[in-house]
């Protein structure tokens, strides 16, 4: 069990929380919220009889129903996490706010930036915690990048490359950029803390004809640093493989290696012209250190912060309005993909909205 996480200032009573969807996800936020000694799960809930009866039997004390009704007629119940299909996002969690609950979202908070800011704005109302699911937000490696890039390490950020690429898990409700795009595009708006200006992008239907199941994904920011996103569920292996250029540094983030961060003091310099018209270049491969990267489960860390932000009254690293700025990039790429691949002004997609 995880050692208590509230402050020592903070009422000590354990958050009574619920999980409905018991799907490939959904477990896993069951067993956190299960191994959080603040933390009390009282309901789980799911429409399929056979998921509610396999867990219902690994977590005896704990009710079960296929009616989220009665989670929002407990009047005890403080919070819920949803792990349902994108599409049911806005529908439970509306009615979950309206009942007064906190609600924890798995990513993408919602299935377009209307809904997502109809949310946002629900909670406000009701001063309640609504947090999306952006796991990565509390990864080990993708924290220590945040800080080597923050603490200006890296330099200026030239640009970052991203590959997330496996065999499946083909999904039947929605795109590869609205199940895998999340992953990335929160850890780029973590770390570069700007929603990008543009975005192009460019996908096929490889295998079921109306799911794009691989994109290539291309993101320009203000401040000058570009990105570049690859998403496939078509692809011989797993590559969950990062590169961050700066103009002091480099970094490769591999989330499937023993060395998750590799930080290499490589660099070219373009010295001063000795005549008109000359360049010369310095190229400068400095030693690589792989720093060690404390081993946390994210998703626990995660939990935790749902569960303190509640208590504390304060915003969660995953904030809503981070999670409405995923779903604007998310919007972006469809908007693209839908004119043969045209590059898309987020800027006057905020501005619409
Ligand atoms: N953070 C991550 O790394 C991560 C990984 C995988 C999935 N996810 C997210 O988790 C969510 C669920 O994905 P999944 O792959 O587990 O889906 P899934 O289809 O495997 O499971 C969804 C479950 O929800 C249940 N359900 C659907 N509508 C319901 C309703 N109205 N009330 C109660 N139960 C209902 C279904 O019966 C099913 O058991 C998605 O938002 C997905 O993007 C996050």
């Amino acid at each position: 069990m995880m050692p208590r996480i509230f402050p020592p200032d903070v009422a000590v009573d354990p958050l009574r929380t619920a999980v409905v969807g018991l799907g490939y996800w959904g477990p896993n936020l069951i067993r956190n919220l299960n191994d959080l000694e603040d933390a009390e799960l009282r309901w789980i809930c799911d429409l399929d009889p056979s998921r509610l009866e396999t867990f219902g039997r690994r977590y005896p004390t704990v009710r079960c129903t296929r009616d989220f009704d009665d989670l929002l007629a407990d009047p005890e119940l403080e919070a819920i996490a949803i792990a349902t299909p994108v599409s049911t996002h806005y529908p439970l969690a509306l009615a979950a706010l309206e009942a007064g609950k906190h609600v924890f979202i798995e990513k993408p908070l919602a299935a377009s930036v209307q809904e997502g800011q109809e949310l946002v704005a629900a909670a406000a109302d009701r001063e309640l915690t609504l947090m999306p699911g952006h796991t990565f937000l509390y990864s080990p490696p993708v924290n220590m990048i945040r800080d080597l890039i923050h603490g200006g390490e890296l330099g200026d950020i030239y640009f970052i490359s991203m590959s997330r690429v496996n065999l499946g898990l083909h999904q039947s409700d929605v795109s590869v950029a609205w199940d895998l795009g999340p992953h990335d595009f929160s850890i780029l708006r973590y770390w570069l803390e700007e929603t990008p200006s543009h975005l192009s992008a460019m996908s096929r239907s490889c295998i079921i004809p109306t799911i794009p199941d691989i994109a290539f994904i291309n993101l320009e920011y203000e401040q000058g640093a570009i990105a570049h996103v690859e998403l496939s569920w078509l692809a011989p292996s797993k590559l969950r493989r990062t590169t961050v250029v700066g103009s002091r540094k480099m970094v490769v983030y591999d989330d499937v290696s023993n060395e998750p961060v590799r930080v290499f003091d490589s660099g070219v310099m373009l010295d001063d012209p000795q005549s008109f018209g000359e360049f010369q270049l310095s190229y400068r491969t400095g030693e690589i250190i792989s720093p060690a990267v404390t081993p946390a489960e994210p998703l626990q860390v995660e939990m935790a912060d749902f569960c303190t932000s509640i208590r504390t009254g304060r915003s969660p690293r995953a904030s809503a309005a981070l999670g409405v700025e995923v779903v604007r990039m998310i919007e972006a790429v469809d908007a693209s993909l839908s004119s043969s691949g045209a590059r898309i002004s987020l800027v006057e997609t905020a501005l619409s909205h």
